[in-house]
């Protein structure tokens, strides 16, 4: 009898996931207090499955799904990395969008704490209508239109 284990080389989602199962651990064991510790939670696939798709200038979240549940929640973020898009959920049901791309100087607003958006290259920081609170940065941040029916949202990048 083998006592070896054969290896097969992880999916890039499977590594992703894996990658990321601390902060989603967090998330999902208590929404509230994973979300409080947890201000950064990225979108790691383009697919129906993981419930974010991305085609053209229109992003679609279905939030029952793996990748796009944060943002069901009060509180919740999203950053989708590939198409360099933030949105939160403001009280439930009012969910906002904006480019995570800082006016500063083109770092992605990629955390969310204390009800800030955070540019984690200089420091900039947004309220969650995009106003600049902090410098460096001395413009918004552009919002893109989003539009829900249930547990489905399009963004429209634009
Ligand atoms: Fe965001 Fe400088 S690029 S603060």
């Amino acid at each position: 009898m083998s006592s070896h284990r054969e290896f097969s080389c992880p999916s890039r989602r499977e590594f992703l996931r894996a990658a990321s199962l601390g902060c989603l651990g967090a998330l999902f064991a208590g929404l509230g207090a994973g979300l409080a510790g947890c201000d950064t939670v990225e979108e790691r696939t383009s697919d129906s499955e993981s419930g974010i798709t991305i085609e053209g200038n229109t992003i679609r979240l279905d939030l029952t799904k793996p990748d796009a549940r944060p943002l069901a929640v009060a509180g919740g973020f999203l950053f989708i990395r590939q198409a360099r898009t933030i949105a939160l959920n403001l009280d439930g049901s009012r969910i906002r969008a904006f480019t995570s791309v800082c006016p500063h100087a083109g770092c992605d607003v990629s955390q969310f704490q204390g009800g800030q958006l955070i540019c984690p290259c200089h420091g900039s920081r947004f309220n969650t209508s995009g106003q600049v609170l902090q410098g460096p940065a001395a413009q918004p941040l552009r919002e893109y239109g989003v539009s829900r029916s249930g547990d489905l949202v399009t963004i429209r990048l634009s």
